[in-house]
């Protein structure tokens, strides 16, 4: 028996890049491995993206775990340099910021003795209104980053869709016609949009650079589908085991607060995985779990280390069996709906101490 683990199908993840790559129409791709790439393990799946063009991550310390770990591709850090001291740094280690306001601008123009120049990408807010310079700010800002001594070459052009996972929404469209105005003013410059839901939705061309996250890890970011409706496969696969099944009485309550309670006899089963693994507390009662290919429903609260679920009056899962609480037989994104939150959120939660068995198969 064993506590939480997640097997992580790097054929599957092989699989979704081949999907991703033919979306992509040969346009290069920014593999999104931010969050622990997904909670699916940063460096091992970095390894297994050996001929990805470029991997992008959020923070600093993440490009740096990949640089330690031995990874050469280019490296995109989407929110650039939180700190002017960090400027060296990402020299030193070659590792390249998103610039998406006028203040790293402004501490990237004042570094001085910085070796290498920087390569750089510049982000514009054409509509989500997160990060990014205003679309007006986009000609002087690019006029000057390329004048600067420690920016190498020209900067890719990068925006960010606000509802590319509604793509019917009427905001994609005038994102879209924002960008373009863009860059119909700079110098040709290479150029980023699209991620997951907009390559598969093909809402916008796909530009230069493609930067797919969800997808490549095999889940589909439309609400009310599943990867496999786009072709692609679950990489992640979070198991864990029966470690107890007892008889329960009809009018007696399971778990913490005794939220729950039987209405007629039946089994119950304890999992080996709870909140402490990241498996989201918030989870109601009737949250699938599968086990021997039958999908039971999550009983009672959700504790540190354990969940329950129920078995039945007809007993068929044994001490020891393995439960699913996601992967290829029970959608992540199901799951999601259930417990009222997004896949994003469900795989990038699952914590450290939930061991990741890698498979190649
Ligand atoms: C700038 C940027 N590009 C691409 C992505 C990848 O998004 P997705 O996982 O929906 O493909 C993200 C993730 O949030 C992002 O912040």
């Amino acid at each position: 028996m064993r506590p939480a683990w997640a097997a992580i199908d790097l054929a599957a993840l092989q699989h979704n890049l081949k999907v991703i790559r033919k979306l992509a129409g040969g346009k290069r791709i920014l593999a999104i491995l931010k969050a622990n790439a997904y909670g699916h393990g940063l460096q091992r799946i970095a390894q297994a993206l050996s001929d990805i063009d470029a991997i992008g991550v959020a923070r600093v310390d993440e490009a740096l775990q990949l640089r330690n770990a031995g990874i050469t591709r280019p490296i995109v850090l989407l929110e650039g340099f939180f700190d002017a001291s960090q400027i060296p740094i990402l020299t030193a280690s070659n590792i390249q910021p998103v610039i998406h306001n006028l203040r790293q601008m402004k501490e990237l123009s004042q570094v001085e003795n910085l070796g290498d120049p920087l390569k750089i990408w510049l982000k514009v807010d054409t509509g989500m209104h997160r990060l990014g310079l205003e679309p007006d700010q986009m000609l002087s800002a690019y006029q000057q980053l390329v004048d600067l001594p420690q920016v190498h070459d020209h900067p890719v052009i990068i925006s960010h869709f606000a509802c590319a996972d509604e793509p019917e929404h009427p905001q994609n469209k005038k994102q879209i016609q924002v960008y373009a105005d863009v860059l119909a003013q700079l110098p040709p410059s290479a150029t980023s949009f699209a991620n997951s839901a907009a390559l598969l939705a093909q809402i916008v061309p796909q530009y230069d650079w493609v930067r797919p996250g969800l997808a490549l890890y095999g889940v589909s970011p439309f609400a009310g589908q599943v990867g496999g409706d786009h072709d692609l496969k679950p990489v992640m696969n979070l198991r864990a085991s029966i470690i107890s099944i007892r008889k329960i009485k009809a009018g007696e309550s399971v778990g913490y607060g005794g939220q729950w309670t039987a209405t007629e006899d039946t089994h119950i089963g304890i999992v080996a995985i709870g909140y402490g693994d990241g498996y989201p507390r918030h989870a109601p009662t009737g949250t699938p779990v599968l086990i021997n290919g039958v999908i039971y429903p999550l009983i009672g609260r959700v504790a540190m280390d354990m969940v329950t679920v129920n078995l039945g009056q007809k007993l068929s899962v044994k001490l020891g069996d393995t439960a699913e609480l996601w992967g290829a037989g029970l959608a992540v994104e199901k799951v999601a709906e259930a417990v009222g939150t997004i896949p994003y959120e469900l795989l990038c939660n699952v914590a450290r101490r939930v061991q990741l068995d890698y498979c190649e198969r």
